[in-house]
């Protein structure tokens, strides 16, 4: 953290815009006035000019329940139709909404009228299937047009989404299914993933097979299951249907009705600082709004042109706002892929790009870290001129791969935006817009017009320039989660309490403002490791940890990594009663590690995992991860004064080595 901060406040870099770009640009310095001038009646006119309101709202923000928010809640629109119908009337129906590429080097496009089809023949099969308004369904699908039409039906009826990233174990899934009390789950037989097919059914099978004590899973009356990988599943009759089957027992014929501003659109769940994850809920015509007016004005989108690509998946908050809302609210044309990167050889994204000439590009910046590590020669060797903006998101963008991005990939002329914001505030937040701020390398610099945040001091006083803090955002946005499923008290707890007296929202993020009052994020500040732009809590890998028989104690650390941002270690005592059954420390750091990408997921896979004799703890018993963040980033162990036994680290250090 030092190293950065050190390093962030030596970078210089200016880029200022490009006069050819500002001259055609989306976003003009006007929004800036406008906002400032009546941030409220800025919204009401946003959300007004993007999005179609069946019923016209007449108030803009009741802020009478704090934090409990309510924008334009007299209105009433429908998210899909906002997404599609409207823009098939509007004549735009031949035009490609999704250019599909399967990771084997299938593809597909599909037109705003293809896509309006499918999702009004998947609406009724929902109706038909007793999914009413408010149901809650579930959806584990890997990156294929199905997972948007899924969403987009579960939508136009009224029901609420709750998409689990394809990644996460039968464990995790079943944990999200009882928190949301889902009916239906969506999911495929299988995803290609690194050149061969990733089950998904089987997942679902034995999510909803476990038994933790209560029986196996209650709440699910049907499985509906897309056809993807081909691999063989298991069938349970009359639970389980066949998506192509059913879907072609349905009219294509679906009247969207609208809903209330406030009706819940979907629950998506993310780690916090406890061992449960938050089903954070996001609501509809605020959320809506804030999704299309970033999307347009952060990428500057002309949709009419512009062939757009986010490579994040709809398992992340980031896949929802800027794979299926913004994108389609805008009418965009984008691409989505199902696989990695490196698959069948690196450099698949950059021949995605060539394919479809995509002219703006979205990533996180573990990937492009990655992409540096394999050279420049990749992406040369392709026609990346087509490009003319880049987007980050998910983690701090160190200065040098932000540099490589422009230089490589933009080809040393587009704008890098990179925008911060989270699962909670639904949408982009802070970022450069494009055409009007000089870009600096690194920080992701202003609030975007509407949008009033600040770096704070623990008592939430303003801090001055070139000083650190901590950020708050500290007047109430559309897109803002409105609570936390099943949990306000939660809520309240974990974003309000801090900050209670001034009403602001804590986002648990560290920061720092130059010179200018621009921001600079620094990383999260409380027990939530960002993992290539994942949150991963370290309360709910140590808990997968002393969950296998082998582990007595365990304490997790996120240490800095040159490629994924942050990297999950952990150290572990093994049980005494089972040192005799504990093999070599090798073997068992094996087993943990797998241990916990079998009870969370892959992605929360410890990098590394040491099996020590004692853990450092302050005498009321807290263990100070501070030291064991040390020993892992292979630094001097800081102050040991006040651990109960300060010889402790001395033996860590060495069982480490
Ligand atoms: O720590 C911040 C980091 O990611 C966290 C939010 O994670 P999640 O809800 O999974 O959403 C990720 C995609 C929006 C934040 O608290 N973060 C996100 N974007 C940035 C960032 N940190 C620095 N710079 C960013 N641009």
């Amino acid at each position: 953290m030092v190293d950065t901060i050190d390093n962030l406040m030596h970078e210089s870099r200016r880029f200022p815009p490009d006069e050819a770009f500002s001259a055609n640009a989306v976003a003009t310095p006007a929004l800036y006035e406008a906002a400032s001038e009546d941030r409220l009646a800025f919204w009401a006119e946003q959300s007004k000019s993007l999005l179609h309101w069946s019923k016209p709202f007449t108030r803009t923000l009741d802020w009478t329940n704090p934090p409990f928010a309510k924008w334009f809640d007299d209105g009433e629109l429908n998210v899909a139709y906002n997404c599609l119908d409207r823009h098939v009337l509007a004549g735009n129906g031949d035009r490609v909404a999704l250019y599909w590429e399967g990771e084997p080097g299938d593809s597909r496009a599909v037109t705003y009228a293809e896509l309006t089809a499918e999702v009004k023949k998947a609406a009724n099969l929902l109706t038909a299937l007793g999914v009413r308004e408010g149901d809650r369904v579930a959806i584990y699908l890997p990156m294929i047009p199905e997972a948007i039409v899924a969403m987009l039906a579960v939508a136009r009826i009224g029901a609420v989404h709750s998409v689990v990233f394809g990644g996460f174990s039968a464990e995790s899934l079943r944990a999200r299914i009882d928190d949301a009390q889902a009916k239906l789950v969506i999911t495929a037989d299988g995803g290609w993933r690194k050149g061969k097919v990733a089950p998904l059914k089987p997942a679902v099978d034995e999510a909803l097979a476990i038994d933790h004590g209560d029986g196996p899973a209650k709440s699910v009356e049907h499985v509906l299951v897309v056809k993807r990988g081909e691999n063989p599943v298991d069938w349970t009759p009359g639970r389980d249907l066949w998506w192509h089957d059913e879907i072609a027992q349905v009219s294509d014929e679906h009247m969207a009705k609208p809903f209330a501003a406030e009706h819940p659109l979907f629950i998506l769940y993310t780690s916090g600082t406890t061992g449960k994850p938050k089903g954070i809920l996001h609501t509809t015509g605020g959320y809506l709004t804030q999704a299309a007016y970033t999307h347009k004005n952060v990428f500057d989108l002309h949709p009419e042109s512009d062939v757009y690509w986010s490579t994040a998946d709809i398992g992340w908050i980031t896949g929802h706002s800027y794979v299926v809302y913004g994108p389609l609210a805008n009418g965009a044309t984008e691409v989505i892929y199902e696989g990695t990167p490196e698959t069948p050889e690196p450099g698949r994204w950059w021949d995605i790009i060539e394919k479809y000439k995509v002219t703006l590009f979205y990533a996180a910046p573990t990937a492009i870290r990655g992409f540096m590590k394999q050279g420049r020669q990749i992406p040369q060797s392709r026609d990346l001129s087509s490009l003319r903006l880049l987007g980050s998101v998910g983690e701090p963008i160190n200065p040098e791969a932000w540099v490589w991005y422009r230089e490589i990939i933009g080809d040393n002329k587009t704008p890098v935006v990179d925008t911060w914001w989270q699962t909670e505030t639904g949408a982009i937040m802070v970022s450069a817009l494009p055409g009007i701020t000089t870009l600096k390398p690194g920080s992701a610099q202003v609030p975007l017009p509407g949008i009033s945040v600040d770096v704070v001091t623990d008592a939430g006083e303003s801090v001055g320039p070139d000083e650190g803090g901590l950020l708050v955002i500290t007047e109430p946005w559309p897109s803002m989660a409105r609570g936390i499923w099943g949990d306000p008290d939660r809520f309240i707890a974990t974003y309000w309490e801090m900050f209670k007296d001034r009403g602001y929202y804590f986002a648990g993020d560290g920061a720092r403002k130059d010179k200018d009052g621009e921001i600079w994020l620094l990383g999260r500040v409380d027990d939530v490791m960002n993992v290539s732009g994942h949150r991963l809590s370290t309360a709910e890998i140590e808990s997968a940890l002393v969950s296998h028989p082998l582990t007595a104690e365990a304490a997790v650390v996120g240490a800095s990594d040159d490629t994924t941002g942050q990297a999950v270690v952990a150290f572990v005592i093994v049980k005494d009663s089972q040192r005799e059954n504990a093999t070599s420390p090798d073997e068992v750091a094996l087993e943990l590690r797998n241990h916990v990408a079998q009870q969370i997921g892959p992605i929360a896979r410890p990098r590394q995992v040491f099996v020590v004799n004692e853990l450092p703890k302050t005498r009321s018993g807290k263990i100070m991860r501070r030291l064991l963040r040390d020993v892992a980033e292979g630094r001097e162990v800081g102050d040991t004064t006040t651990l109960a036994d300060t010889a402790v680290m001395q033996v860590i250090a060495k069982a480490v080595n």
